[in-house]
């Protein structure tokens, strides 16, 4: 950890374990007897998709990743959104749930979600760790979500600070 940036912690890991369990039970019982593919939103959301996977785990779950980069500042995203790594498999016919670690804006999700219906799915929701609604300019529907956030810079558990503390098990704010 850098000596000049201090972390505080905002949701421990106990925090996050504990409402990922309940998340997936809902999952679960939502999708029952559907097969489900959950997409991961690179990079932010590599730990909440490695645990809520891991809280379905009775569940017919296909898993796919997908990259995004948007076009902004450090801390800004643009609404202008690239694929950099597109997922393995079609997903037409499929019941689809974005696994995301957090809506800002809303520019990112508002382009996924627009991308990914044009393949036909037979179902998208979007699952979200977090949520900062002070920030949003779109309003996207956030099927299940962790916890919402306040209008502060948060990193840990995947989400970074110039590529940094994704490693980090707790959801922290940068002072
Ligand atoms: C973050 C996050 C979302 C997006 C949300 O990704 O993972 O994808 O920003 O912001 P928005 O709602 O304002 O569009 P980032 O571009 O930082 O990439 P990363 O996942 O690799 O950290």
């Amino acid at each position: 950890m850098a000596e000049s940036q201090k972390i505080k912690e905002l949701i421990s890991s106990e925090r996050i374990a504990a409402r990922i369990t309940e998340l997936g039970a809902e999952i679960a019982a939502d999708y029952s007897g559907k097969e489900l593919v959950l997409v991961g939103v690179l990079k932010g959301s590599f730990l909440f998709m490695a645990d809520l996977a891991r809280a379905i785990p009775g569940h017919d779950v296909l898993i796919d990743f997908l990259g995004l980069a948007s076009y902004g500042d450090a801390s800004n995203s643009s609404g202008v959104v690239q694929i950099t790594a597109d997922l393995t498999k079609p997903i037409a016919g499929k019941h689809v749930l974005i696994v995301e670690d957090i809506v800002d804006t809303g520019l990112t999700m508002e382009y996924l979600l627009e991308n990914l219906r044009t393949r036909h799915p037979a179902s998208v929701r979007l699952c979200s760790l977090l949520h900062k609604p002070e920030r949003a300019v779109k309003q996207v529907q956030i099927d299940y979500l962790g916890f919402t956030v306040p209008d502060l810079f948060v990193v840990g558990y995947g989400l970074d600070y110039a590529q940094r503390y994704r490693n980090l098990p707790f959801i922290g704010v940068l002072e």
